[in-house]
Formats: structure tokens, sequence, C-alpha cells
């Protein structure tokens, strides 16, 4: 079973071929940075506009890169939400178009189970259950997956999520747009220890988190600190470092409350090197195995929402209302899917 992935639900325009039995056959994703930078951050209808354009020949290139002609195709799936809702329209219209057109089976899928699912495309990929940190631009979750479709919500930030307290901070230090990339970057070369930072809710004894309070911090500090590149250094990896500690302090005691073994980074922020390197080093202490989908599967892609909806479409779970979008959409509300045998 052929199934076509669409993504465009921000600032990336991604699509992507998943065969149920041979799996991920490509993909490919077209950014925006260059469009958006300018404006210090994404602009929606730009971004629609730009979706339009683009959508339908990287759809067709695609499909020749790997012999295949939208006749071939047994599925698609679409990211129905959330994100913004103009370019949302762009996927969603696509694919019931082409659902339509060709009588295949069309899924609006949940952009964050792409996420979450992503870490199944890797290599050797984790078994169910496991606990997953979402860590993208507009979420910081920690979530107990029981299998495909089951979400816990174990617990999740109460004001900035991880990658936008990255953008946000990395604006104030006069980065240039998209911040995260640029902020991790700016830090492998600063002193983590230098400026210390604060740890919101490290000690808060659940599995919440806060961020807000920290860019405060680093406006407070950058303002009393001479501009130097070498300060900026500093304060970026001590920024980086006071994210990365309460992420994985929280991860470690959400694989203790849950006793599970199995803990799955998805999301931009999980592209973090810095991030990678102690949830590695707390798996080893901790006795737990970390899995992350390949890098360039952790930010938005077509690939991942390919995957997630290649499992509803197998088991028939496209939902009654092909034609829709949800740019505000829980992720617990979503139907299970059961394994496959
Ligand atoms: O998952 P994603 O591509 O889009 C959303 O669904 O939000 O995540 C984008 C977020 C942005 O905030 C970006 O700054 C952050 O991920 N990000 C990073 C890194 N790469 C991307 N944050 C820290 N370090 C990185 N290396
Ligand atoms: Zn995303």
């Amino acid at each position: 079973m052929l199934v076509l992935g669409i993504e465009t639900s921000c600032d990336e325009t991604g699509v992507a071929l998943y065969d149920i039995n041979s799996g991920l056959l490509g993909h490919r994703v077209h950014s925006q940075v260059a469009l958006h930078a300018e404006y210090g951050g994404v602009v929606p209808e730009l971004a629609s506009r730009d979706h339009v354009r683009r959508l339908l020949p990287m759809i067709e290139a695609l499909l020749i890169e790997h012999g295949h002609s939208v006749g071939d195709l047994d599925g698609i799936a679409y990211t129905k939400g959330p994100g913004l809702a103009g370019a949302l329209l762009v996927g969603a219209s696509v694919a019931s178009a082409l659902s339509y057109a060709l009588s295949i089976p069309v899924v609006g899928v949940h952009h964050l189970e792409g996420h979450l699912l992503s870490p199944l495309l890797a290599k050797p990929a984790p078994e169910f259950p496991f606990v997953a940190l979402l860590v993208s631009g507009g979420h910081t979750q920690l979530m107990a997956v029981e299998a495909a479709g089951q979400y816990r919500l174990l617990g999740e930030t109460r004001d900035d999520a991880a990658g936008e307290a990255f953008d946000k901070t990395a604006k104030l230090l006069g980065l240039p747009y998209p911040g995260g990339p640029a902020l991790a970057e700016l830090a492998e070369k600063g002193e983590p220890t230098r400026f210390k930072l604060p740890r919101p809710m490290l000690a808060s004894g659940d599995l919440d988190f806060s961020f807000s309070g920290l860019k405060t911090a680093v406006l407070m500090l950058s303002q009393q600190v001479s501009d130097g590149q070498g300060e900026k250094a500093d304060i970026a990896a001590g920024f980086q470092e006071a994210i990365v500690d309460v992420l994985s302090t929280k991860c470690v005691l959400a694989m203790k409350a849950t006793g599970m073994s199995r803990l799955v980074v998805a999301g931009g922020v999980g592209a973090n090197r810095r991030l990678r390197d102690r949830l590695d080093a707390a798996g080893s202490s901790g006795g737990f195995a970390v899995f992350y989908p390949p890098v360039e599967l952790c930010t938005d892609n077509g690939a991942m929402i390919a995957f997630a909806g290649a499992q509803r479409i197998r088991q028939g779970l496209t939902g009654a209302q092909p034609f829709s979008v949800q740019p505000r959409w829980g992720l617990e509300s979503l139907p299970a899917i059961v394994a496959h045998t």
C-alpha cells in the first residue's frame, strides 16, 4: 500500500512516499526560512502562498524520482492540525482533491502524532510502550505512549514551548531567524557555567515545565553585560544548559514514574546536540534506552505524516469529514490504532 504524505502546517512544505511493506521510499522538504527571514518570524499569509506554489510540483517530482505516478497511490495523508489555518488548508485541499479524483482514501493527520511516531522510522525502531518527549516550536510535552494512537499526557509546559524559548532568546541575543539552531550553534562556542540561569520548575515534583521566565532572565543578563561576542556565546551556552537540564531531569522523573524502559524524543528541539548527549548519558545511568528520529526527520516533514497516516488508512480510520483542518487540536482525542498482526 503506497501512501503520499503532505505536510503544510507551518513554514515547511513536506511530501513523502511511504509503502506499508517496504517502508519510506523517499521524501522532500522545502523550507521557507529565506522567505520569512527579513520579517524575523513566520508570516502566515506568505507561508500559505508559498505552499500553494510548491506543493504540486514537489509531489510530481517525488513521484517521478521513485518511478511512480499518481495512479499508483493507495491513500493520502495530510496534516490536518494543529498549525496555521491557511497553511493547513493548502495541504487539505490538494489531498482531498487528489483523493476525490483518484477515488482513494484520505486521512487528516495530527501533526504531533506525526512527530511522536517519527522515531519509528529509524532503525532500530523502539517497541511500545515508551515515554515520549515532544519538544517542538509549539509544544513541550511528556507522553506515555502505550501504542500508536494511545497517548496519555504526563506533563506539559505552562507557558512557552522549549523551541519557542530557544527562538525568543535567540531574537533577544540578536541572532537571525530561525533562532533555535542559530542559538545552539553559538552555544557550542560558549562556556555554560559562566552565567547561572534559573531552572524553572526543576524541583516542582511534577512533570510540567515553564520556560517563559528564562528568556526574561536572559534579557536582564544581556542588559548587564557588554555585548561582545564572547558574552553572547556564554549566555547562549548558559541558556541551552538550563533548558537541557530541566528537560533531561523531567525525562528521568517520567521514566521512574511510568516504570517504562524506553524514551523517545521527537520534534525540532530533538535535533539539539547537547540535549541528545545529556539524554544519552541519563539513559546509560538510569537504565533506559533513548531513541531519536533520523535528524532530518526531527523538524517538520512529510515522512512522519505519511507514516502516521498509513497506520490509520490501513485500519480504515480515516474519519467522517475528509476535507477539514483543525488549527487547535488536542492529541488525546485521537482514536487508537490497533497493533498490526
Ligand atoms: O517540530 P518543529 O520543526 O516545528 C514545530 O512543529 O514547531 O520544531 C521547530 C522548533 C523551532 O522552535 C526551532 O528553533 C527548534 O525546533 N529547533 C532547535 C534546533 N533545531 C530546531 N532548537 C534547539 N536546537 C536545535 N538544534
Ligand atoms: Zn512540527
